[in-house]
């Protein structure tokens, strides 16, 4: 079922975001979110640090997990998903480092890592999980056929996000790794509440498969249509075909 609300603009869009993750973090005596990186996000992380040097919210009781990482890409590599969360969010509040959850690019047995991932990640529950889209309909770093059952696996980054990714890896795709550990899409779907952000006119394709579309393995966020609990927000031009 999907609350669909088409806020005015990006500022708007974060803002209506905000809401929900200040809701969230009131009623939780220990919130979970799950996050993602990206670009749309980065509205509803400032935000969230606003109200953290606000003194409205803390986050010393919140704990996160992410979607995805790169694989054979360091924590402390500055184009690592852990970086980007570093400098966008984690740094700028009070939430403790021991708390906050990214698959390590960088394991020596990937397969291990996703193994360990979901098996600490499936001993909580995700009270609001954030997601952006891609292009192509992918949540996560789960591209067009993967399987809805998927639990966090590694997946090979099909080359349109590579593109889109690009700008992370000085305009160059052939920089952007060819793979990623993500959450899969039965990860994701065990989160109580999803928020899911779209915003430009890019995205109003994704947004009306994932909404309207048949629930197809090549949409991978159509899945979300079984979900009790998800609101979409979008601007006017990601709402366009809904
Ligand atoms: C999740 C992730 C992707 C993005 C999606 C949209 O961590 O990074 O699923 O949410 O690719 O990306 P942006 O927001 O940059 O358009």
């Amino acid at each position: 079922m999907f609350t669909i609300i088409v806020a005015e603009n990006y500022e708007e869009v974060s803002h209506e975001a905000s809401k929900l993750m200040r809701e969230t973090l009131r009623s939780k005596e220990n919130p979970v979110l799950g996050l993602a990186a990206g670009s749309t996000p980065l509205g509803l992380y400032e935000e969230m640090i606003t109200d953290y040097i606000l003194g409205n919210t803390s986050y010393r009781k919140v704990r996160t997990w992410n979607l995805d990482e790169y694989l054979g890409v360091p924590e402390n590599d500055p184009h690592s998903r852990r970086s980007f969360m570093n400098e966008h969010l984690f740094e700028k509040i009070d939430i403790f480092r021991e708390n906050t959850h990214i698959p390590r690019g960088d394991a020596s047995d990937p397969e291990e890592e996703c193994r360990r991932y979901e098996e600490e990640l499936q001993k909580t529950v995700i009270d609001l999980q954030i997601l952006g889209i891609g292009r192509d309909g992918h949540i996560g770093f789960n591209e067009p056929g993967t399987p809805f059952d998927a639990l966090t696996h590694v997946t090979t980054l099909t080359e349109e996000t590579r593109n889109d990714n690009a700008r992370y890896f000085d305009g160059n795709p052939l920089l952007v790794p060819e793979k990623a550990i993500t959450m899969g899409p039965a990860s994701i779907m065990r989160a109580r509440n999803i928020v899911i952000i779209a915003t430009g006119e890019a995205k109003a394709d994704a947004v009306y498969k994932m909404i309207k579309g048949p629930q197809k393995e090549s949409c991978p966020a159509s899945i979300l249509q079984d979900h009790s609990h998800v609101t979409v927000i979008t601007d006017p031009a990601a709402a366009a075909r809904i």
